[in-house]
């Protein structure tokens, strides 16, 4: 019987991370019967809260995606049992201190297991990692930090933060998160390519024109213009989730599953990328915009958002990796927010036939009868692929359906949030996705040149209506490419 125990603290349990996205993934986790049998979970914040106060506050979170099923309820209060509130400040060693006390008694002489969820601004952070490691990491057992982004707003301040962390923690321990990565689709990448010979051998400048990584949302910064205004959409999705997809998409073969393995790879892979530059990039920002008789409200007309701010809301960019796989393919990115649909998807567009048999029978459009590959992330999660067939009938036409693979219609069960999978991962000590302090800076390094250019310069974004399908700027810069946007039809 193995008697040790695992305490999760989530520190900065009152904010909308923690109650959104980190209490509900716990109890889902517990749900499913995959948490530790001896495991609590604390939340720690600055305010005064009774256990009672955070259990009710928590409660209200669990909308749970399985609440339909049986016993949820009764399961629900069994967890929320074991849920506790500590109130302390974020740079305090004598209130971490105390929750020390806490855990042990609640850890009851068992091997302790540690992990803190930081989900706190960046300006508190190592203060916290400080407090956290030194007065309140297990005595025996393991004790491990995730870690939320921003990690930094530049290669330099990124290394700082790391070097900072390094003083309290060793790499080993610390869990940076990119919840992309814990996406059922993202993580099927590999599955995808490397267990099926019909992909494998494609997945190459040889045969693949281009590579599109899109995300929208129908949204806007509702509320988090604050924090936004500090970072934008290119330093919010591009040099984090949608590189991560990135490099996953193009790295070699690992030598096994294993994480080092795997993040060995994708550094290589990063590192082989060239620096964006600033011709290479269209920014966009949201303006409002009034349809039906509602008014959506522009970015600057945020309260938070200075008025004269030219954060972009949208980013595009086209992306090489010079290597001899990826030579010369274009990959192209695309983020907004505010945009008409909310969507992240890969697109694969595929070269063409050699020769001109069906040329002909296809219409004028050659680009538009090549084979594409997509990969649905959200909403809706699907893989497809476009082909080519004749129409049926007597007369020789060409048509283009898809080879669908869609989820909800293939598998009954519901697919995890991220934050499941990753919090599982770290509690298991599996690391492989999770950003590795390499990557990071690799990350960082193919974007930070062009973020300090467009700063220094304040360069104006292209605006674009609430709700459009975002600046036509995008369209130009995939043209020089000789690529059309998939997404568009
Ligand atoms: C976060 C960004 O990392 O990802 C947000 O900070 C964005 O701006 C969010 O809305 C999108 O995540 P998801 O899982 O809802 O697509």
């Amino acid at each position: 019987e193995n008697e040790s125990s695992v305490s999760i603290t989530v520190v900065g349990a009152s904010g909308d991370l923690a109650k959104k996205k980190i209490f509900p993934a716990l109890f889902a986790l517990y749900y499913e019967g995959c948490l530790p049998k001896h495991f609590t979970v604390f939340g720690y914040a600055r305010s005064k809260m009774t256990d009672a106060e955070l259990r009710d506050m928590v409660s209200k979170t669990l909308t749970c995606r399985i609440d339909q099923r049986e016993n949820c309820g009764e399961k629900m209060d069994q967890f929320l049992k074991r849920c506790f509130y500590h109130s302390g400040q974020y740079d305090s060693q004598e209130h971490f201190a105390a929750l020390d006390k806490k855990l042990k008694e609640h850890e009851g002489g068992r091997v302790s297991n540690r992990l803190f969820y930081l989900s706190i601004p960046p300006n508190i952070f190592i203060d916290a990692v400080k407090c956290a490691s030194s007065s309140a990491s297990a005595a025996s057992g393991w004790t491990r930090v995730i870690v939320e982004k921003p990690f930094g707003r530049d290669s330099e301040s990124s290394a700082a933060l790391t070097k900072a962390l390094k003083q309290y923690l060793t790499e080993d321990q610390i869990f940076r998160i990119d919840h992309y990565l814990g996406k059922e689709l993202v993580e099927n990448l590999s599955v995808l390519r490397f267990s099926n010979l019909i992909f494998e051998p494609l997945w190459s400048r040889q045969y693949i024109r281009n590579v599109q990584l899109i995300f929208s949302e129908d949204f806007g910064t509702e509320g988090r213009g604050g924090y936004f205004d500090n970072y934008g959409i290119i330093r919010d999705i591009m040099q984090n989730h949608l590189l991560q997809i990135l490099a996953l998409f193009a790295m070699e073969t690992p030598v096994s599953l294993d994480a080092e393995d795997i993040r060995n790879e994708k550094v290589k892979v990063l590192r082989s990328m060239r620096t964006l530059r600033l011709e290479d990039v269209v920014i966009g920002q949201y303006k409002s915009h009034t349809r039906g008789g509602v008014t959506h409200p522009g970015y600057t007309d945020d309260k938070t958002v200075p008025k004269d701010s030219v954060t972009p809301t949208f980013a595009a960019a086209a992306l090489f990796i010079d290597n001899a796989r990826w030579d010369g393919v274009p990959f192209l990115m695309k983020a907004g927010k505010a945009l008409h649909n909310r969507r992240a998807e890969i697109r694969v567009q595929f070269r063409h036939v050699p020769g001109n048999l069906y040329n002909r029978n296809i219409g004028t459009d050659l680009d538009q009868a090549t084979n594409e590959l997509v990969i649905r992330v959200q909403p809706d999660e699907a893989i497809y692929l476009k082909i080519n067939n004749k129409v049926p009938g007597l007369g020789m036409r060409l048509d283009r359906s898809n080879l669908n693979l869609l989820y909800s219609t293939r598998y009954s069960k519901e697919i995890p949030d991220a934050y499941e999978r990753l919090l599982l991962d770290a509690i298991e000590g599996e690391r492989r996705l999770f950003i590795r302090s390499d990557e990071l800076d690799a990350a960082w390094s193919l974007f930070t040149p062009v973020l300090k250019e467009l700063e220094e310069k304040r360069t104006i974004p292209e605006y674009y209506p609430y709700g459009s399908r975002g600046p036509v700027g995008a369209h130009y810069l995939a043209a020089r490419y000789k690529v059309r946007w998939g997404d568009l039809g």
